[in-house]
């Protein structure tokens, strides 16, 4: 929705059940002068300026933990599809290109025992973690602002430092939130630190990848492959990522189950109604604007 429309629908209103395309910036917020709250149908809420939100006394929810397993699975399909070459083989049965079994054709990368580098160990990155080690018997290392001592114990995981995944890591995952401080959590200098057989694979935000380095390290192929749910100018994608090859992509649908997807919208407009009723909502974002 351009700026305008979505001042349009959003001005005069108490309540708004958004969606992450929904960019509520300060500007927008200014203008809704009646809004009470912003229950954004997403956990991420990077499309919020919650602090100007908090400033003009709206609250903000998001979605919670309803989505963690579905995500969790969508970045584990996103791990194999890319070791294993899926996309690649798809399109080569589809142009009818197969030509019968060959030892060395299309030949990818063991994810069984092999070492995952978790960045984030949020609530999706545990879940990811647990099918790591449950169902893959993999090495998961894992880098957080805070230490998870509980997690550690419960999987058998490893706290480590940026840099030593980084240099470790067969895969690599990304779970962290889009920030200013995680923007290009990823560029040329950690791409370079990288295993060359390594994959990268991004379910959380685009712009948590410098995507110029990325087509760079996949062209020269300094790493193996990458895994892409989310892009920086989204839904714009560069040309440049679709003529490659050792790159999976697909249109942010890491939560897009039909039930995920039900509980989602339930959760989102509870929060709305409990708001309504006087009930601290369960996913409260700015919980200053509640106490005030
Ligand atoms: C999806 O990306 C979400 O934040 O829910």
């Amino acid at each position: 929705m351009k700026k305008e429309e979505l001042i349009k629908l959003a001005k005069g209103k108490d309540a708004v059940l958004s969606v992450l395309a929904d960019n509520f910036d300060a500007e927008v917020l200014s203008k809704c002068n009646r809004l009470k709250i912003i229950a954004n149908c997403a956990v991420g809420y990077d499309n919020i300026d919650v602090e100007s939100a908090t400033k003009n006394n709206i609250c903000v929810t998001n979605v919670g933990d309803v989505l963690t397993e579905t995500v969790a699975d969508l970045a584990f399909g996103l791990l194999i599809a890319s070791a294993r070459r899926i996309i690649e083989g798809d399109k080569i049965m589809r142009e009818r290109k197969y030509k019968g079994w060959q030892p060395l054709f299309l030949l990818g990368q063991d994810v069984y025992q092999k070492t995952l580098g978790i960045f984030g160990l949020g609530r999706i990155g545990y879940a990811v973690a647990r099918r790591a080690v449950n169902g893959f018997q993999m090495k998961v290392l894992y880098y957080d602002l805070k230490r998870n001592l509980k997690a550690e114990k419960e999987l058998g995981i490893q706290f480590k430092k940026k840099e030593e995944i980084l240099k470790e890591a067969d895969f690599i995952t990304l779970h962290l939130p889009l920030t200013e401080k995680t923007k290009y959590f990823i560029g040329e200098k950690e791409l370079s630190m990288m295993k060359r057989n390594a994959c990268l694979i991004n379910t959380a935000r685009g712009a948590v990848i410098n995507e110029k380095a990325l087509i760079k390290a996949l062209k020269e192929k300094r790493i193996f492959a990458a895994a892409l749910d989310v892009f920086e100018k989204e839904p714009k994608v560069s040309k440049k990522l679709l003529k490659l090859k050792n790159i999976v992509l697909t249109p942010h649908i890491g939560s897009a189950t039909i039930e995920t997807r039900k509980k989602m919208a339930m959760t989102a407009a509870q929060n709305i109604i409990d708001f309504f009723d006087g009930k601290k909502p369960k996913n409260v974002i700015n919980e200053s604007v509640l106490s005030d």
